[in-house]
């Protein structure tokens, strides 16, 4: 029998819940698939940051990149300040290059979308954020007013040759980050996002930006995707400021199939379209290499007011599961689980409390094994 490994990191508040969940329905699918897992257990998060003061270290990261895919729950806890084991995610992205966030927006048969007069033939698209570049780079630093480091120095001129003015100079502390993308970042994204329309029949490729106030960085990005676009006749190409895209997720969602978004902005926009297709507790994710390691996750949070009450909704994990088979090759056993996911939602008897029922994550996680097995 075929054995893949996968390293898996649990992590934080909901998401040992939810791993749980996703690695009981993939065990059911495979050996119906002719396959095998062995999970390889991963102990990052916070607890591990508090115990032992390791975010992810060179050489975890250097494990995790001898295998092809790696199971995420969910990180982040309010006992540590953002931004601390939130690395960890970023740290993964970012050390096995995985340059493309994919997100699926769909609203499932059976699910309700807080949008009026909506539905499942409305709300049916791809959005695709660059993952590695924009303020994500983590290049950034607080400077206090004296301070007579490199940093400081560096903002002062920023502040001055951007604003020609020196009252901010002047400010008792800045902190500041900077964001900054590339030719080549942005092509493989623009460029991946064009060949997915072209694989999946679509025929509309939305481009977010805000070229409007931050035009050298989006200037570039634009002039990349015009570039990429002429290799795709047939297939429409159009800008759409991001602030803008909010708005027209909720107004008119059907015409959105393929979006392409620079890292900051995908990520804001994605919570959104999380919310249009039914709520974080439906959204998977997948943080891909196509040549390399990448990396599935659902893309809500680790939900700390919930940990332990066996209530949050594991089918955005269960979800990334299948698309994490897909990714190794395993494309039946993916089909088996978004099946399964689709009949039991449709079906509307288990439903968690997200979805206004009373299910455990475990009786959901139940319900789509044995679904997923038939
Ligand atoms: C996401 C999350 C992450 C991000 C956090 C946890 C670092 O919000 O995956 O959308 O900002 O990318
Ligand atoms: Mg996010």
């Amino acid at each position: 029998m075929k054995e893949y490994k996968v390293p898996v990191i649990s992590g934080d508040g909901v998401g040992p819940e939810v791993i749980r969940e996703g690695k009981k329905v993939i065990d059911a699918v495979a050996p119906l698939e002719g396959f095998k897992i062995e999970w390889i257990h991963f102990p990052h998060g916070t607890d591990h940051y508090l115990k032992t003061g390791e975010i992810i270290s060179e050489k975890s990261l250097e494990e995790l990149g001898k295998y092809r895919a790696i199971y995420v729950g969910a990180i982040g806890d309010p006992r540590v300040e953002p931004g601390v084991v939130d690395a960890i995610i970023v740290s993964i992205r970012f050390a096995f290059d995985q340059y493309v966030n994919f997100r699926i927006v769909k609203l499932l048969e059976g699910v309700s979308t807080p949008l009026k007069d909506k539905g499942p033939k409305d709300i049916d698209f791809v959005v695709l954020r660059e993952n590695v570049e924009d303020f994500y780079i983590r290049v950034g630093a607080r400077a206090p007013k004296g301070s007579s480091h490199h940093q400081l120095s560096l903002t002062r001129k920023i502040y001055q040759t951007t604003f020609n003015v020196g009252v901010q100079t002047d400010a008792e502390e800045i902190g500041f980050h900077i964001g900054a993308i590339s030719r080549e970042g942005s092509r493989r994204i623009i460029k991946y996002g064009f060949e997915l329309a072209r694989k999946t029949g679509k025929t509309r490729v939305t481009l977010l930006d805000k070229a409007n106030v931050l035009p050298e960085m989006y200037m570039l990005w634009r002039e990349v995707a015009s570039q990429v676009a002429g290799n795709y006749p047939g297939i429409e190409m159009e800008f759409m400021y991001a602030d803008a895209a909010t708005m027209w997720f909720v107004k008119n969602p059907e015409h959105f199939q393929v979006v392409v978004a620079p890292n900051l902005f995908g990520d804001i926009v994605t919570d959104l379209a999380a919310a249009i297709s039914g709520g974080m507790g439906l959204a998977p994710g997948a943080n891909l290499n196509p040549e390399g390691t990448s990396m599935f996750e659902p893309i809500h949070g680790s939900a700390p007011k919930y940990t332990g009450q066996n209530i949050a909704n594991p089918i955005a994990t269960i979800w990334a599961g299948a698309l994490m088979l897909d990714y190794l090759g395993e494309p039946k056993a993916a089909q088996r689980i978004t099946r399964a996911i689709e009949n039991i939602l449709k079906a509307g008897k288990i439903r968690t409390r997200d979805l206004g029922g009373p299910a455990k994550t475990a009786e959901m996680g139940d319900a789509i094994a044995g679904e997923a097995v038939k």
